[in-house]
Formats: structure tokens, C-alpha cells, sequence
């Protein structure tokens, strides 16, 4: 058998087999490899297909060949010719020629998905970011696209500061600023400089995320324990008992409880870390977003010695831009860099000099105060739903962010309510796997941040259903 392989250019990426002696007609074969590719999902949709004079070229068949080829398999749906000339792999397979047996019934569809940290990623504002990608590309000196510093690019350094000082009260300056990727890799760092510098013991607030600071301390060798959250975040109060030489915190929305540390307590968590001598990690992940009350200053502001600011775009952007800021006390920095470079030999560049392009023309406010009362109405139609539909669940901070804790009464079981749920096809988690210390009250957690208003209500209208099922046994 012959094979034919593409020359250059596109038609490198598409392998296909003729046989000449085969009897079967040339167009045939190469619709049949394209078939067979786009099914096993080696091309995948929306992939494009070389042109068919570059195609008939590499193959050394006439052009007439190949343009057959393509026709035939646009006729069949795996193909579509778009303006300009070229040809992309469908973005739905065509049904196969002949069905399988119908599937087995399984637990139903997904309908609906409360599951948190789902930014609406579909309202990234493109043509801002794609003008300030064209800015940097354009203007950017060609001493940016080398190696850096472990900290990143000056440029965004300065935007970030600007932004930070006057937006949530930082205290920052441009050369303690370490980028990093979101605040995953930003926390993981600094657990391996603190456990450098000497800290044995972190304390996190109970419930909290579980899938980052726990696993890293434990890895990096730390002990964790957990402080009691209550309404309006940690109880400060048994701070004093834990011996902690670092406090990871999410004090303007707690996560999840979503609570806000009062200024009292905000200056207790202060002089503890003071007279320890401890580092008091601030994970300020969505405090852009806050409907129903004034915006409440960063901690970092009240004492930049003790507080390493964390910041990060997957709230307000998109997660999967894994950009995230870190502003440590001055101490920390140089170690952070080092680590960083380690790590990954710093974040891409490009993404760093166009967030601050984006920053510095006023993109990012922009942006933000178009998504608030996209959220807030989001966050408006889960509660009057939930008042509609559960009136003896009881909702909690419900002022900022992209998710609601709303606590259960006595007689419901958290566990019993989300697996009922799920049965109802929605997905939504509970407050009791995040807790570190036992059991506490039930809760569930919604995440709306992707939701639209119609779909929040349905959600909920499928929670009520599930838990009159629980209720009645
Ligand atoms: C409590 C908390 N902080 C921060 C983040 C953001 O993490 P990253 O910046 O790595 O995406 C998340 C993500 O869901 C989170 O749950």
C-alpha cells in the first residue's frame, strides 16, 4: 500500500493512506480516512482541513480528487465549507449510519449544575483583551519576551498596584508584586516558603476549600489545623489556642459560609499575628463582586508586614487564564521570586503585559461593572426562589460573590438531600465534606456565577421536588 504523506503546511497534520492497487476509487479512500478520523476523534470539530489544492498536491492526485472527497462528506455532515475558501470538521458528528441499541436507563441527565467556582466564562470580554493583545504585540520591546525575573513583568506589577491600592485599600508597591498562576500555584508557593522560613503549624478556617492549602501543608510536611467559622467568618477568639505560625483567611466572603470578618475581629486576627510573629494569608478571591453593601478593605492594608494579599482573575475573568497576584511582605518577595522561577520559570508573559494593558485602560472596571448586576440578578432570582419554593431554608452571606450557603432545617440530612438531588438531576454540593473538625449543620452551596435566572429557578424548583421526596421517606 502507498502512503501518501502531506507536504507542508496544514496538510502535514492529516494523514491519509491510499492504495493504488486496491480497486477502490482514490476519492472514496480519502473520504473513507477522513470518516474514520473525524469518528475516532483524531480530527477533532472544528479543526480545519489543508486545502484541496495544497491536499491533491501531497497526495499526487488531481485536485478534482479531493474536492469530491470533501463535497461528499459535507453532503454527510462531517464537513462544513466556510467563507473563504476552506474546509472545517463539523461541530456535531452526524448520527453513525446505523444506531446502537438504545442505552440502558441511568440516573437522568445533569439538568441542572450548582456547582461553585463557575465564573460565566461566556461574557469574557474578548474584543477588550483582543485589543490589548494587539497593543502588546505591537508595542511591547523585545526585552519582555526573554526570561524574567521570578516575579513577572514590571508592567503589570504597576497596574496591579494602582488597581489594588485604590480599589481594595492594599498597601502595595509595584516591587513586592509576585504573578503567579491563579491563586492555586500562588498559595503553593508560599507554603514552601513558609515551611522554609520555619512555620510548622497553618491554621485554616473550618469549613473551607479542601482541595489546596490542606493538601499542600500536609505535603510540604505542616500541620493544619482549623478554626471555627461562625456567622461572620472565623471565631477570633480560638485563633489564641492553635499555635499557628501562619492563618490562611477569606475574610470579605468566607468560603463557603460567605461571612465577613468585622473590623473588630479584623484587628484581633492582626495583633495575633503580630505577637506570633505569623503570616496571615488573605485569599481575597471575589471581592470585586459585592451587591448589597459597601466593599470592605483588604486586611493586607492594616498591616503589610503580617499579611500576604492574594489575589486572582478566575473570578472576574476566566479560570482559565491562571492569573493570580501575590503581595507578601517586603521579607517574603525575593524568596517567592526564586520559588516561582522554580517552579515554572515564570508565568507567560504576553498574558501578563495584555492583563495590564487591560488594567491600565480601565477594561478590567469596565468589565466588572457590567458583570455586577449580570450576578446580582442571578443572586436575586436564587433567593426569591428559594423563598418561593424552601421557605425553611435559611440563606447566608448572601452579599458578594458567585455563590449562596443557604443552611438546612434540623430534620433534613445534607448527605440524603444533595444524593436525592442528584436523582432530580441537579448537582450540588453540601458544606459537610469541607469541614475539618466533625459535624456541624447542614448546608448546601449554590453556585450561580454560570447560571441564567431561568435556570437558577429551575434548579431550585428540582431541590424542592428532591426534598419533599427526603421528607417523605
Ligand atoms: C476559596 C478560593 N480561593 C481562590 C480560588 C481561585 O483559585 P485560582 O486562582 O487558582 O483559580 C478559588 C477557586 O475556586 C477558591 O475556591
Amino acid at each position: 500500500m502507498g502512503r501518501s504523506r502531506t507536504g507542508s503546511g496544514p496538510a502535514e497534520d492529516l494523514l491519509i493512506e491510499l492504495d493504488r492497487e486496491a480497486g477502490v476509487a482514490l476519492h472514496r479512500q480519502i473520504e473513507a480516512s477522513i470518516r474514520s478520523g473525524i469518528r475516532a476523534g483524531r480530527l477533532r470539530q472544528g479543526a480545519s482541513l489543508p486545502p484541496t489544492r495544497t491536499l491533491a498536491t501531497c497526495l499526487g492526485v488531481s485536485r478534482g480528487v479531493v474536492v469530491e472527497a470533501y463535497q461528499q462528506l459535507v453532503a454527510e455532515g462531517y464537513l462544513v465549507s466556510r467563507s473563504g475558501g476552506y474546509t472545517q470538521v463539523a461541530a456535531a458528528l452526524p448520527p453513525p449510519a446505523t444506531l446502537p441499541a438504545a442505552a440502558p436507563a441511568g440516573p437522568p441527565a445533569r439538568r441542572v449544575d450548582f456547582g461553585y467556582g463557575r465564573t460565566d466564562v461566556s461574557q469574557f470580554p474578548r474584543a477588550a483583551w483582543l485589543r490589548s493583545v494587539r497593543t502588546v504585540l505591537t508595542t511591547a520591546p523585545n526585552d519582555r519576551f526573554v526570561y524574567l525575573d521570578g516575579r513577572g513583568v514590571p508592567e503589570l506589577h504597576e497596574a496591579l498596584c494602582d488597581y489594588l491600592n485604590r480599589v481594595r485599600g492594599t498597601s502595595a508597591a509595584p516591587g513586592d508584586v509576585v504573578i503567579c498562576n491563579g491563586y492555586g500555584q500562588g498559595v503553593a508557593l508560599l507554603i514552601q516558603v513558609l515551611a522554609r522560613h520555619g512555620a510548622r503549624r497553618i491554621a485554616v478556617e473550618d469549613p473551607s476549600a479542601d482541595d489546596d492549602v490542606r493538601v499542600l501543608a500536609r505535603a510540604a510536611g505542616l500541620e493544619v489545623v482549623g478554626v471555627p467559622v461562625g456567622r461572620d467568618g472565623i471565631e477570633v477568639g480560638e485563633l489564641h489556642g492553635t499555635d499557628a505560625d501562619a492563618l490562611v483567611l477569606t475574610p470579605s466572603h468566607q468560603w463557603p459560609t460567605g461571612g465577613v470578618l468585622p473590623a473588630s475581629a479584623r484587628a484581633e486576627v492582626i495583633r495575633w499575628a503580630r505577637r506570633r510573629g505569623a503570616i496571615v494569608v488573605e485569599d481575597d478571591y471575589d471581592a470585586e463582586y459585592r451587591y448589597d453593601r459597601a466593599p470592605v478593605g483588604a486586611l493586607q492594608g492594616l498591616a503589610p508586614d503580617h499579611v500576604v494579599y492574594c489575589g486572582t482573575a478566575s473570578k472576574t475573568l476566566a479560570p482559565g487564564l491562571r492569573l493570580g497576584w501575590l503581595v507578601p511582605p517586603p521579607r517574603l518577595v525575593g524568596d517567592l521570586a526564586e520559588a516561582k522561577l522554580l517552579a515554572d520559570r515564570g508565568s507567560p508573559v504576553i498574558d501578563q503585559l495584555t492583563f495590564a494593558d487591560f488594567l491600565a485602560r480601565g477594561e478590567f472596571d469596565r468589565h466588572l461593572r457590567r458583570m455586577r448586576p449580570v450576578y446580582r440578578r442571578r443572586r436575586d432570582a436564587l433567593l426569591s426562589a428559594l423563598r418561593v419554593h424552601l421557605p425553611d431554608l435559611e440563606p447566608a452571606g448572601v452579599a458578594a460573590g458567585q455563590h449562596v450557603v443557604a443552611w438546612l432545617p434540623p430534620d433534613l440530612d445534607e448527605a440524603e438531600v444533595v444524593t436525592a438531588a442528584a436523582r432530580h438531576g441537579l448537582a450540588i454540593n453540601g458544606v459537610g465534606p469541607y469541614r475539618i473538625g466533625g459535624p456541624g449543620p447542614g448546608g448546601l452551596i449554590f453556585g450561580y456565577g454560570s447560571l441564567g435566572e431561568r435556570a437558577v429557578a429551575e434548579g431550585v424548583a428540582l431541590l424542592a421536588r428532591a426534598i419533599g421526596e427526603v421528607r417523605r421517606g
